[in-house]
Parts: C-alpha cells; sequence; structure tokens
C-alpha cells in the first residue's frame, strides 16, 4: 500500500533541497586529491594496471585512487556503462572494448604489471581472461564477494572456511537459487584464477555491501535522505543485530595497495573494524547531519515477519542461512592494510553525491516510489507498528 500524500511531502522537501542547495556537480578532481591523500607516500615504481571492468561502481574508485598514486590504468568493457562520476579521470585512462562473452581481442600481445577481474559474472569469463593473460601479467586479482559463503550458517566466516561449488538440486525458492548461483560462480571462479595464475600470482577479494558514492542500486539511500531530513526514523530488527559494510572506495584504495605491494592470498573485504549494531550505524549515520529524529525500533520479530521487513542493507534480519552474513572475519584484510572511512564521512559523501548532477532527479523521484522500499513503506509501516502497540 502507497501513501502518495507523504511521498509528495518528501518529494517537496527534497525538491527544496535540491533548490536551496542547487544541484551542484559531483567534482572528479577533488575526490582524486583527497583519495590520494589517504595515503601520503607515492610508490616507488608506477604500475600499469588493467581494470576488466571500470565504468560502474568500484572501478572509478579503483581508477581515481591509482592515477592520484602514479599509476597508468587500461579499462576493458563494452562501452555500455558510463561512469558517473570521476569522469574527467576517464580522459587519462586507455579504454579498451570488447566483450568478455566473446571478444578479448584488444587485450591481445599487450601486457600489465597487474590485471583487476572487476566484471567477473561468469566462472568461463575469468577462465578465458586469465589464460590470456597468464604470461603477459603479473598479477591477477579477481573480485568476489562474502556470497560465496552463503549459506552463511556460521558465525566469524574466516578465509580458509569451505565454499559451496556446486548448486544444490533442491531451493526453496527462486531468490534462493539467484543467492546461490552467485555465490557458487564467484567461488568457482576464485579457484579458476588461482589455478590459472597459481595461488603466488593471484589476489582474491571479498567484499561486503559496499556503499558510497556512484552506487547503482539505492539500498543504502534510505539512511543519508531520512536521517537529513529527521523525523521518525525507522530501525528494524533486534537491538543488537549486527551489521557489516565497507565504503567503496576503501575496497578501491586498499586493492591497489594489495597491487603495489604484490600481496597474494584471499581477503574478506568487510567493514568496519569491529562488528557494530544497527542501532549503532544509525546513529553513526546520523553524525553526518544535525537534524532532529526520532527513532523508532521495530524490534517484534513476529511484526517483522508479518510484514515482511527482512532486508534493508545493511541489516538483514537474523535467519539461519544468513545468520552469519554480518559476522565475516575481517582480520586478515585489516592486516593486510585495509582501512576505514569513518561512518560519517561516507555518508556526508554519498548525501552529496546524491543530490549532485551525478545523480538524475529521475532517479531520486524513482528511489522514493520503490516497491518493497523501506522509504515507501515507512508511513505504512510507522502506522501499522502504532497500531501493533495499541
Ligand atoms: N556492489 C556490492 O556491494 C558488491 C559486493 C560484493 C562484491 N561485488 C562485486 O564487485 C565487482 C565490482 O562491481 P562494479 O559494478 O562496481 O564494477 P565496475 O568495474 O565499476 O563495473 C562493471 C563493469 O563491467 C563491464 N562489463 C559488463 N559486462 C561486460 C562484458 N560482457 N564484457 C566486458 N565488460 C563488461 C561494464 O561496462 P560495460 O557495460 O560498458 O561493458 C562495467 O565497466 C563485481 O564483480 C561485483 O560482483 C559488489
Amino acid at each position: 500500500m502507497k501513501n502518495t500524500s507523504k511521498k509528495t511531502s518528501r518529494r517537496a522537501f527534497m525538491n527544496s533541497v535540491i533548490k536551496t542547495s542547487a544541484v551542484v556537480p559531483f567534482i572528479g578532481a577533488q575526490s582524486l586529491s583527497a583519495a590520494a591523500s589517504r595515503v601520503n607516500i607515492k610508490p616507488d615504481s608506477p604500475l600499469k594496471i588493467l581494470i576488466l571492468g571500470g565504468t560502474s561502481f568500484l572501478g572509478p574508485h579503483q581508477i581515481a585512487y591509482a592515477l592520484g598514486r602514479g599509476h597508468s590504468v587500461s579499462i576493458f568493457s563494452r562501452g555500455k556503462t558510463q561512469p558517473t562520476i570521476h569522469k574527467d579521470l576517464f580522459l587519462r585512462v586507455e579504454h579498451l572494448l570488447g566483450d568478455r562473452e566473446d571478444n578479448l581481442e584488444a587485450l591481445r600481445g599487450r601486457s600489465w604489471d597487474v590485471v583487476i577481474d572487476n566484471s567477473g559474472r561468469k566462472v568461463e569469463w575469468t577462465k578465458a581472461t586469465a589464460e590470456l593473460l597468464r604470461e603477459s601479467c603479473d598479477l591477477y586479482i579477481y573480485v568476489s564477494s562474502v556470497s560465496v559463503f552463503y549459506p552463511y550458517y556460521k558465525a566469524g566466516l574466516k578465509e580458509e572456511d569451505p565454499l559451496v561449488l556446486k548448486v544444490p538440486e533442491t531451493m526453496e525458492d527462486d531468490d534462493e537459487k539467484m543467492t546461490y548461483d552467485y555465490g557458487v560462480m564467484k567461488a568457482n571462479s576464485e579457484n579458476i584464477a588461482m589455478e590459472i595464475f597459481g595461488k603466488e600470482r593471484s589476489t582474491i577479494v571479498r567484499p561486503t555491501f559496499m556503499t558510497g558514492p556512484s552506487d547503482r542500486t539505492n539500498r543504502f539511500m534510505y539512511w543519508p535522505t531520512r536521517l537529513a531530513e529527521g523525523g521518525d526514523i525507522i530501525i528494524p530488527g533486534s537491538d543488537n543485530d549486527p551489521v557489516q559494510y565497507i565504503d567503496v572506495r576503501d575496497i578501491a584504495g586498499w586493492m591497489i595497495r594489495l597491487a603495489e605491494n604484490k600481496t597474494t592470498g584471499i581477503f574478506n573485504g568487510v567493514g568496519p573494524a569491529s562488528i557494530t549494531s544497527l542501532p549503532a550505524f544509525v546513529h553513526g549515520c546520523h553524525a553526518a547531519f544535525s537534524s532532529k529524529v526520532n527513532y523508532i525500533h521495530m524490534n517484534d520479530p513476529k511484526f517483522l515477519e508479518e510484514n515482511n521487513l527482512t532486508f534493508v542493507a545493511p541489516w538483514i534480519k537474523d535467519m539461519k542461512k544468513y545468520h552469519g552474513i554480518s559476522r565475516v572475519n575481517n582480520q586478515k584484510a585489516i592486516d593486510s592494510g585495509l582501512s576505514f572511512t569513518p561512518l560519517a564521512v561516507t555518508v556526508k559523501d554519498t548525501y552529496d553525491w546524491w543530490y549532485s548532477d551525478a545523480v538524475s532527479e529521475e532517479r531520486r523521484n524513482k528511489f522514493l516510489l520503490e516497491e518493497f522500499s523501506l522509504i515507501s513503506r515507512e508511513k505504512e509501516l510507522l502506522e501499522k507498528w502504532n497500531t501493533w502497540h495499541k
């Protein structure tokens, strides 16, 4: 059930934000110096880096960080996905066109120090590029996901924990099938990259939910938009439900430093430094703003169940198969140099990006109406919650 009056008032609020702050340009160069300044010492030998992909969410941040550190970057894509941030930096990047499905010609006869495989969507894609580049690149860095651990029965999952390598024959529903498909694809892709390049020349990075400017999904946007506005803010789940997330720029910069240091092995790319609860996360997000807020803790499992409120990134209701998703061990990544942007900085930067010209007004408006999202269900849920307690 949708409530248009609330949406209209929120849209009016957002339009007023847009009008008063004007849609500000999202300036890549500023972000580049910010990214580069996180680590002051530049490496002695600039690297030649090939990024498979590079134009969507993670890629532009890797490019900003790598260029800031003095490396040169080539990217390989079909030329369909256009970057929404750091656009000016792409003038300094070599763009090779092709298709991982059936056309790797642009990569033939070339050599790089490092290849970063961002766009791995099929095991065969990773197999083909790893075989093609085995003799012409020193290091293969594969971007995997903590989804390799699905089903997440266990807390404290470590890099060496066993993975499911075959999709089971019976499944609860289509959602579960998709989750298995993705995790099993990533797990087998990790293995094929390590098999072809050898463990001594391959690095596997497994990010958890990434957030930050240029996210193509809207899944984190409830927090910055609503916390900036203030009023009743829904916090679903039990008060101690843990959450894990990572600023996309932390993954990007860390990956470039892994490349510089030729660090090999498997790493869970998970933040923050220590596991935090959803309420603590929300307070951390609100530190970016000064609005008056009233937190509504929807912490009754029966209410959550009846209202199908099980996922608002980075929170997932504690269910058997998801128990470990927000309890993944990140010590090895921290030891290898993964560092964490303060949450309020992530949220403020994401908020600024959301109201910049990098995001269309159409996207902002669509977000307010997204089916099943917390933002579109907010009024209805608040009303139901009030009745539930009468
Ligand atoms: N977002 C998260 O929270 C999250 C969490 C865990 C792991 N991950 C993983 O992180 C990785 C990075 O994702 P990203 O979207 O941010 O990466 P990205 O490198 O910024 O973008 C994906 C790139 O792949 C290219 N591409 C897609 N299909 C292609 C094809 N058939 N041939 C050649 N290039 C192709 C796209 O360009 P064209 O469309 O122009 O070809 C685009 O440049 C992914 O592997 C994802 O699974 C993401």
